[in-house]
């Protein structure tokens, strides 16, 4: 065994001789192939297909612009978190149902309404229209179609809607912000949480690219940043504190509302789960250079209306409440409790919350309980990789206000991946893990050898414990986001998020998947990931 796979069993909370490692070590025995492991890893990829290791499967489950409902709404750009809901069968007959929710993060105008100026230059209604309807979220009821575990959308199902960026959402608790008790539509949706009690909480993540950013100097607003990258603002302008926060919404009825107690920033996902006392738990990272990891314990089960709001200090291993009641360095900088959340990066700076290399998604290990949090990389201060930070709350229990922070797996030419950006565990605690190395940087520089994006596998247990193993490779310019598994484990619904993204025109295309053809443009889908290994690695 290696250093790096020594210390990533210790970083996991095992050990070489532990009996978890022994009585799994021999489970590539199972395997028809000579390598000793259910899959052989795949090599990195510049070829604008996905590709999958040996005993792995994918199918398109539905693509942008695919049709949802009779009322004429589509499937958005850009999905991005995903989160399986199964829903409870009548008989035993009937085949087994789900609702599949999806974000969408951004547009890109090439694709999405055709807007041909320049950053700043005005857009016609028809294409700020075009392009609010194709961001936000899409529920998607989906069936088992066989014995082997297909899965297809259910078409015209009437629980098949679109939140977007023209949904009217209250805030929550209701409130006024800027004059208004809800805001037009959520954007920006990035990653995002399931919570005990089954809504999906989407996560409003780079905002200020749609309408601005509110520029306060001395507690006093004093302007708008300009020259964001959609620039809705100049047709149809609305407050920026209208956004940046975490977007609870109910499947079956599609109904929303934005929650002002988890604070706002660019909020990447909001990784949910219970305490001891069974309140609700909520993991948020701020995905900026040098940001915060933020959580929120919940006052009572069941709701996420009441609660305390805190930021991460990792040096000294402390939770921080953001409160404006009890904290004077607050009391003096601003003038409410709303305006604390509002700020909540001046304010987490303010009492002491640690800058980290933009917290990406976060996840807990299903056994030990411990937070795991991709920092993607911080490229002004030399980092280029990333890494994986492990929280271990003390007492084991998610409300504590302490906790131990371990800096461990390191992005880099030695693990090979690079700029970690979204994790799940499977049922077994083995990590999966996709990465986010930007268009315009991948295949160059100190990128170039990772090549286009990827999904990773790493296991915990077993002969190759600790080795970071990739199992997909992403179409050109795409990333692999979204990562949730069906109940069963024998489905992996991922996003293949903006191929092609960096083609300067429908005429100079820079990808065809998934058509693959040619010719066809790209289009951001969701695949279901199935297969004889991942059968072998959950069994
Ligand atoms: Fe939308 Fe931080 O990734
Ligand atoms: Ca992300
Ligand atoms: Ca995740
Ligand atoms: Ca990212």
């Amino acid at each position: 065994m290696n250093f790096q796979r020594r210390e990533f069993l210790k970083f996991l909370g095992y050990s070489s001789l532990s009996p978890v490692v022994a009585s799994l070590s021999g489970c590539g025995s199972v395997t028809k192939t000579n390598y000793n492991f259910p899959f052989q890893p795949i090599a990195p990829s510049a070829a604008d297909k996905l590709i999958l290791a040996d005993g792995f499967k994918y199918e398109v489950l539905i693509s942008w612009q695919d049709s949802l409902n009779k009322r004429g709404e589509l499937f958005g750009f850009n999905n991005d978190y995903t989160a399986f809901l199964p829903l409870p069968s009548i008989n035993k007959n009937e085949k087994e149902q789900a609702i599949l929710w999806v974000n969408h993060e951004s547009i890109n105008p090439v694709f999405v309404g055709g807007y041909k100026g320049k950053t700043g230059q005005e857009k016609t209604k028809d294409q700020l229209t075009a392009e609010r309807k194709n961001i936000g979220g899409s529920l998607v009821k989906i069936e088992k179609i066989s014995k082997k575990g297909r899965w297809k959308v259910v078409p015209n199902d009437p629980l098949n809607r679109r939140v977007d960026a023209l949904t009217a959402i209250p805030f929550y608790p209701p409130q006024k912000i800027e004059g208004k008790s809800s805001a037009l539509g959520t954007l920006a949706n990035c990653a995002g949480g399931v919570t005990p009690w089954g809504t999906v909480l989407t996560c409003e993540e780079n905002y200020q690219d749609y309408y601005g950013e509110s520029i306060y100097v001395d507690g006093q607003k004093k302007h708008k940043s300009k020259n964001n990258k959609f620039s809705w603002e100049y047709i149809d302008p609305r407050p920026p504190e209208h956004y940046g926060w975490v977007v609870e919404v109910n499947p079956l009825t599609g109904d929303c509302k934005k929650h002002i107690n988890l604070g706002r920033f660019s909020h990447e996902c909001a990784t949910t789960v219970k305490d001891k006392k069974g309140r609700p738990v909520v993991y948020m990272g701020d995905d900026a250079n040098d940001q915060c990891i933020y959580k929120f314990v919940g006052l009572r089960p069941g709701h996420l209306s009441e609660g305390t709001l805190y930021v991460a200090n990792t040096k000294m291993g402390k939770w921080l409440e953001l409160s404006w009641y009890k904290n004077k360095i607050l009391k003096s900088n601003f003038k409410s409790q709303q305006d604390v959340l509002i700020q909540c990066r001046k304010a987490a700076k303010l009492i002491g919350g640690t800058p980290q290399n933009r917290p990406e998604d976060i996840e807990i290990h299903p056994q030990t309980g411990e937070v795991y949090v991709a920092l993607t990389n911080n490229k002004p201060k030399g980092n280029y990789h990333g890494s994986l930070l492990k929280i271990s709350e003390s007492e084991e229990d998610h409300s504590s206000e302490s906790f131990v922070a371990t800096d461990f797996l390191l992005g880099g030419e030695k693990t090979g991946f690079s700029c970690p950006d979204n994790l799940l565990f499977d049922k077994k605690g083995n990590l999966w893990l996709t990465n986010d190395i930007s268009g315009k940087s991948m295949n160059k520089s100190v990128y170039k050898e990772f090549k286009n994006n990827g999904l990773f596998y790493i296991p915990v247990s077993g002969s190759k414990a600790g080795q970071v193993m990739q199992v997909a490779s992403a179409p050109t310019d795409a990333e692999f986001t979204g990562l949730s598994f069906s109940d069963d484990y024998k489905t992996l619904f991922i996003s293949v998020q903006h191929p092609g993204e960096l083609s300067s025109g429908l005429d100079n295309l820079r990808s065809h998947w998934p058509l693959n053809d040619n010719k066809s443009i790209p289009k951001p889908s969701v695949v279901t990931i199935q297969g004889e290994a991942l059968d072998l690695l959950m069994s």
